[in-house]
């Protein structure tokens, strides 16, 4: 059994522009120690997935399908037994960590209050346990640190001080959406290298989300890539990345290579996201985008094939 488990998971909004639909129809899988990175552009769908997974969509949003923790049911469940299950089995951070953390709070307030609330610790109990965990996430100076408010310290550090106020209370899945977006390419790096380093010490199940495939290839065991709010392809990070089934796959390794290679011949995805307003014809949604389209693409909406450990939609 799956640790969580996503089928036909679909939300949309409603806004005085009509409906949103901001994911479609998407189904994963997450397994204990596992890193599942899930990748798309700006707008595909990758956090609102998160979001109604943990039951955090703002009130315009309707969504339908089934998330099951541990298989238990958790789309739908009330306020109170998912702040719980927030608390406790599935944290996460962002790209800011002070859409998380307090200003005006010193960071020892906020991380001890984690475990003073959740976990019924005393204030020195949670002390020991707080600086601990800060040691654990590389944080040097951890006890000078404890005692700073939040922009005394640098963006890297803050990040991984919210990694470990979110591993304080043990959650089984660690999701972090666009972690390291914020950061400079070198603390980049070292954010990532802390999710790995994570993954293996707890045996946590981490779900990174970004728009760079380029940041998964190192890091995570599979990949979900993304197209507007659909999973166009899914698969272990390296079969993906030395065959691509789905072209849109296929043009995002292309566009990260070229980079590599030559910067005078940047290869860029023609076109633009489709905007999820728009139900679309029906047929497949990068179909207008893609290099090798042909007419049935347009007719209907490709069906999910698997092999193996693989999926994709695509005709062809
Ligand atoms: N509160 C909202 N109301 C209407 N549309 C929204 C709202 N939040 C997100 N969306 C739309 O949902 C789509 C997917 O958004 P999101 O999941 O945030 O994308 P990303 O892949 O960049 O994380 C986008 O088209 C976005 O504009
Ligand atoms: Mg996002």
């Amino acid at each position: 059994m799956s640790r969580l488990r996503i089928r036909n998971l679909c939300v949309d909004f409603s806004t005085p522009d009509g409906t949103v639909s901001a994911v479609r129809d998407v189904s994963l899988d997450l397994e204990d120690g596992e890193i599942l990175a899930i990748v798309g552009e700006s707008g595909s769908g990758k956090s609102q997935t998160a979001f109604a997974a943990m039951g955090l969509l703002p009130a315009n949003a309707r969504c339908s399908g089934s998330v099951c923790f541990d298989g238990k049911e958790i789309l739908g469940l009330d306020d109170d037994a998912l702040s719980g299950i927030r608390a406790r089995e599935i944290a996460m951070i962002f790209q800011n960590p002070m859409t998380s953390l307090n200003p005006y709070r010193r960071i020892s307030d906020q991380m001890t209050e984690v475990l003073e609330v959740h976990q019924g610790l005393s204030k020195k109990a949670a002390r020991t346990q707080c600086i601990a965990m800060l040691e654990s996430v590389n944080i040097s100076d951890a006890r000078m640190r404890f005692e700073q408010f939040p922009h005394e310290c640098s963006g890297g550090m803050r990040q991984r001080v919210m990694i470990a106020m979110s591993l304080l209370c043990r959650p089984r899945i660690l999701i972090a959406d666009e972690p390291t977006t914020a950061l400079d390419v070198t603390i980049q790096a070292q954010v990532i290298d802390l999710l790995k380093m994570i993954r293996e010490r707890y045996g946590m199940a981490i779900i990174l989300i970004t728009h760079d495939l380029g940041l998964v290839a190192g890091c995570s065991d599979r990949v979900a890539v993304m197209y507007a709010g659909r999973v166009m392809e899914s698969g272990p990070t390296e079969e993906l990345f030395l065959s691509p089934r789905h072209p849109y796959t296929d043009a995002l390794l292309k566009s990260l290579i070229r980079m590599d290679e030559d910067t005078s011949r940047l290869y860029s995805i023609s076109g633009s996201h489709p905007d999820t307003t728009d139900a679309g014809s029906g047929g497949c949604p990068f179909n207008p985008r893609c290099p090798v389209s042909t007419i049935a693409c347009s007719a209907s909406l490709p069906a999910v094939r698997t092999v193996g450990s693989r999926s994709w939609a695509c005709i062809r």
